[in-house]
């Protein structure tokens, strides 16, 4: 192993530099336990942060769930029977490769070395050794190897030892699909990149089942349907690819995986990986168990191993790249310019001034709205400075109230990009926000 050198900060640190800080000041994400000086690999998501994500995963739900008549959700429990990770190849294979300093001690995920992993040392690294990263606790009061489970390093596991539940259930026909979010967790050997590599992150992931001979068909339309979910909710195109994976690089199970990556500031990543998994999983489950994994095709009067395609995202990575693809630096101020469905407020009320009844007509306006919308009302300083702090955690609308107001009933609408501005009555002010989100 060759000595590490130290890197000067680049364009793309400084970026990310940027995006932390913003993220930190305006409560998007925080360190986890920061009082105690944080926790490696680990984050809180802030009184916005919560709302960028869960309006990411009822976006992801809505696409892939409850707008569709064929695929069911689940929730499963984060903590299974062992023999899960046993069958699933998690316990024998679900590993890095680690290497550690001679010097320094530290310890380093071999394949994806960097300077800055090693920043004053340059001592000389250990050869390779495999670390499994999923997370070991204990059921009951007794720590022995026979109490032992894992903390789920994937949600999809949950889905296979379902299948059978789920089928006699929902009453599905093949081709069907299961889906669920959830937290995973995975000990990561560097946690790096702000929440991109976590050791806590939540997954989004869909199992979907088809006729064997069908999934290279179903393969292309869920990479395709996958890779626009991100480009319609205003992921730039030309930051967003689709990269299949050479043969070398697939997984065990996998006959086929691209990825959907983003072009980040830390270079492009993985936001997605779409794979093919054959019959691999229900098979392994259903051998393992001893229970039949299988269904019975009325048509062909057969009974055979659907195969899997499964698109698995994870929700931080996916928050991170609409909050960095968002982030903005104009002369006067930052924007994060979201799409309408991904700001964690939709609209800003403002009176004005604190005078002539203005702040309790904006509170009625508030009121109303909210039945709607995340809305935030703000009557404190200057109106630009009020407009400028809700430019820079993405309110795409602000709407003012001012003396017109009360002779003609008109409020001022602006727009977050544009910064246009025009006068709406205020009985059309739903409808035309309505209109404007969904023009987005
Ligand atoms: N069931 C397949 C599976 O778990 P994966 O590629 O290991 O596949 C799927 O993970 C997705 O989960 C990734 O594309 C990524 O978005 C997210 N993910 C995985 N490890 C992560 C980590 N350490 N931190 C944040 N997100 C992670």
């Amino acid at each position: 192993m060759s000595k590490q050198k130290k890197k000067p900060i680049s364009e793309g640190a400084a970026q990310m530099e940027k995006i932390v800080s913003l993220c930190k000041r305006r409560g998007i994400i925080f360190p986890s336990s920061e009082i105690y000086g944080g926790l490696n690999g680990a984050w809180d998501y802030g009184p916005l942060g919560v709302e960028i994500k869960r309006n990411i995963k009822s976006e992801w739900w809505r696409s892939m769930v409850t707008s569709r008549d064929d695929v069911v959700g689940l929730d499963a429990a984060i903590l299974m029977n062992p023999r899960v990770w046993e069958a699933s190849g998690h316990l024998e294979g679900f590993t890095d490769p680690m290497v550690d300093c001679k010097k320094c001690k530290h310890r380093f995920k071999a394949d994806s070395l960097e300077a800055a992993d090693c920043p004053d040392c340059g001592g000389e690294l250990t050869d390779a050794k495999n670390f499994n990263l999923m997370f070991k606790t204990f059921v009951g009061p007794v720590e022995e190897d026979a109490t032992t489970v894992f903390i789920r390093p994937e949600t999809a596991q949950g889905i296979f030892v379902n299948f059978d539940n789920v089928l006699n259930t929902a009453r599905l026909k093949l081709p069907f699909g299961i889906a669920q979010i959830g937290k995973a967790f995975r000990n990561e050997i560097n946690p790096r990149n702000f929440t991109f590599r976590s050791r806590e992150f939540e997954q989004m992931e869909m199992e979907f089942f088809v006729t064997p001979g069908e999934d290279e068909k179903w393969y292309e339309y869920w990479r395709d349907r996958r890779y626009n979910w991100y480009l319609n909710l205003g992921l730039s195109k030309d930051k967003l690819h689709l990269r299949d994976h050479e043969s070398h690089e697939l997984a065990h199970y996998a006959k086929g995986c691209v990825d959907v990556e983003y072009d980040f500031p830390f270079g492009l990543a993985e936001l997605e990986g779409v794979a093919n998994r054959s019959d691999y999983d229900l098979k392994a489950h259903a051998k393992s168990s001893g229970k039949r994994l299988d269904y019975f095709d009325e048509e062909k009067k057969e009974r055979y191993t659907p195969f899997v395609i499964e698109p698995s995202a994870g929700v931080d990575r996916s928050t991170l790249a609409f909050i960095v693809d968002a982030y903005v630096e104009e002369e006067e101020r930052t924007v994060l310019r979201f799409h309408p469905k991904i700001a964690p407020i939709k609209v800003g009320v403002f009176p004005l001034l604190r005078k002539e009844g203005q702040p309790e007509k904006a509170l009625e306006v508030r009121d109303m709205l909210k039945e709607h919308f995340a809305v935030f009302y703000d009557q404190a300083g200057a109106i630009g400075r009020r407009y400028r702090r809700q430019d820079e955690i993405g309110t795409p609308f602000g709407v003012t109230i001012d003396h017109t107001t009360a002779e003609d009933g008109t409020i001022t609408l602006r727009e977050r990009d544009s910064m246009a501005q025009e006068r709406v009555p205020i009985e059309n002010l739903l409808s035309a926000l309505r209109d404007k989100m969904d023009a987005a």
